[in-house]
């Protein structure tokens, strides 16, 4: 059979064309649009996935992809991969699945194909159980494109809802976002953010000062200070992409791939059975005296290595992770240095949220307690502490996750109960010898039962002080609950390292499970 002669291009011609494709996608919006782009330390899309995976891991899926849109002309301005590079790779050699949104193709705006790649490697985390890391940089829906635009949204945040509990969801806002492009985020689990060059807000300033005449910045109205600070909405505000990028590796060693998964175990130099001599004298003898809980944590954690979330927002009460013996662990625990320590609102929310994601990862829990109360006022009544307090009854309660509960000095109240007690399901409830577990704290609970007594005194002042001494002597301390097994052990602070660690290896194969529900209705 004699052979056809075709206008076809032979093998190498067509490997050239496939370069010569390749190369036109690398060029994204282009020479000028990556110059505008680049300005400080912001890098590409690529670039930033090249900071964010291992070397030479990373698998681009539908480089070639393109919209179909013909409004306006856009059918001669298609740009490969359509503003939005999506594939998998590794982090410290574990499989992550990846976007990331290239301003410089129409401003990374969502378009439907673009959605429809989002929704692919959304789809394959899903599927084999690996966290997604959505670099995001977008402008929003793309306007030439309406509805379709607004659907490929709504297919995302659908999808965002659906993989929530199952893989790890991770954004880094990377660049203005507005409208769509932050509420998906808002769907995921961890929200990073770049100081002075990202920002998230639903509508812009100058959206804001047509409808209210309000005047206000972009870093005003959605930077990361404000995000990190203010709204509560972002967990980390990095220095610049490198540092964000770089802090999201740091994040993933502490959590598993997916809710089937265990969280990874690190080694560590760090003995398990370190004493931490100066635990003992770490407590002031004042009560009222604060101290830093977070010295006290990295003094038990390995290495002295504690990841701390949401830093700036809601500092009365601390959240984050750490490793015990290499196992990581969800720190929650009251700070005294902040509003002594007193829940609110926001801490309430902001612990409450972390629970629940601990929780749906299997990451055991160590709450450290120090805690006076709610915090009183008009002010929080009047905005619902009532609802969102039960925020936190509600994921501890509903926490089958091993928990591990430190009292340090206040337990008081409704918050003694709130704080990991044994009450809501702890495991292992410990106190230092300076816990102080009561309804109240002394001078309050003189005041209120022994009224009618200082009313009549003929020294009330020295009345007073006999009865809150007699109160101390009676409540402040752990022993009551001890007795009646509340509190599983009274330790001596400088071996607490030593019994966390120990607790978490008696817990490891805790399995509690829940009555079967379709989902609760947590107090939102
Ligand atoms: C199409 C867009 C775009 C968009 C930006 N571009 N946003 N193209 N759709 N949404 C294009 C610009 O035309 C420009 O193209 C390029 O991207 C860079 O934009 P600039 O404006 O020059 O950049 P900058 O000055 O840095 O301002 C960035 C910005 C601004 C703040 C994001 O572009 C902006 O306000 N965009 C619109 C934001 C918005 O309102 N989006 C719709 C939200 S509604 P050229 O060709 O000049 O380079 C929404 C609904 C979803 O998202 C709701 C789901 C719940």
């Amino acid at each position: 059979m004699s052979e056809i002669e075709t206008n076809l291009p032979g093998t190498e011609e067509r490997i050239q064309i496939l370069d010569k494709r390749n190369e036109t996608a690398f060029q994204g919006g282009g020479e000028d649009r990556i110059k505008k782009h680049k300005t400080g330390s912001r890098l590409t899309a690529r670039e930033r996935l090249d900071v964010l995976l291992d070397p030479g891991s990373f698998v681009e899926i539908d480089r070639f992809v393109t919209h179909r849109s013909t409004n306006f002309g856009m059918e001669k301005t298609k740009t490969p991969g359509d503003g939005v590079i999506t594939g998998y790779g590794r982090v410290n050699g574990k499989l992550v699945y990846v976007y990331s949104q290239d301003f410089t193709v129409f401003g990374g705006s969502m378009s439907r194909t673009q959605a429809n790649k989002i929704l692919k490697v959304m789809n394959l985390a899903k599927e084999n159980g690996a966290p997604i890391i959505g670099l995001k940089d977008s402008g929003g829906a793309r306007i030439q494109e309406g509805v379709e635009a607004l659907a490929g949204y709504a297919d995302i945040l659908c999808a965002n809802t659906k993989l929530s509990g199952v893989v790890p969801q991770i954004s880094a806002i990377m660049g203005p976002c507005a409208g769509g492009a932050v509420y998906s985020p808002s769907l995921t689990d961890f929200i990073f953010m770049v100081k002075e060059t990202s920002y998230m807000f639903v509508t812009g300033p100058d959206v804001i000062k047509t409808v209210t005449h309000e005047d206000v910045t972009k870093e005003d109205l959605g930077g990361a200070v404000t995000h990190s600070q203010k709204s509560g909405v972002a967990h980390f505000a990095a220095e610049d992409d490198k540092h964000c990028l770089l802090m999201i590796r740091e994040l993933l060693s502490f959590l598993p791939s997916n809710n089937l998964d265990d969280p990874p175990i690190l080694p560590t130099k760090d003995k398990p059975d370190r004493i931490e001599q100066d635990l003992n004298t770490f407590i002031p003898d004042n009560s009222k005296r604060p101290y830093d809980m977070k010295e006290l944590i990295t003094k038990v954690v390995d290495e002295s290595y504690f990841l701390e979330l949401q830093k700036h927002y809601a500092q009365n009460v601390i959240i984050g992770f750490a490793r015990l013996n290499g196992r990581s662990v969800g720190v929650v625990a009251n700070q005294p240095q902040v509003l002594a320590g007193c829940l609110n609102i926001e801490a309430s929310k902001k612990a409450a949220r972390f629970i629940r994601f601990c929780d749906s990862f299997n990451i055991p829990i160590v709450s450290f307690v120090d805690v006076p109360g709610f915090l009183p006022g008009t002010e929080q009544e009047w905005n619902g502490i009532i609802t969102h307090g039960a925020k936190l009854l509600y994921a501890y309660s509903e926490a089958t996750v091993p928990l591990i509960t430190v009292i340090t000095r206040k337990a008081y109240g409704g918050a003694y109960i709130v704080m990991s007690s044994k009450h809501l399901g702890s495991d292992v409830n410990l106190a230092f010898p300076t816990a102080e577990i009561a309804v109240m704290g002394a001078e309050g609970a003189v005041n209120i039962i022994h009224r009618g007594k200082l009313k009549e005194a003929s020294d009330p002042a020295k009345l007073r002080g006999e009865l809150t001494a007699d109160y101390e002597e009676k409540f402040n301390n752990p022993y009551v609950a001890a007795e009646l097994g509340y509190i599983d052990e009274v330790i001596e602070p400088c071996t607490l390292r030593k019994r966390l660690v120990d607790s978490l290896e008696m817990l490891k194969n805790k399995r509690q499970p829940n009555p079967a529900k379709k989902h609760g209705n947590i107090p939102l």
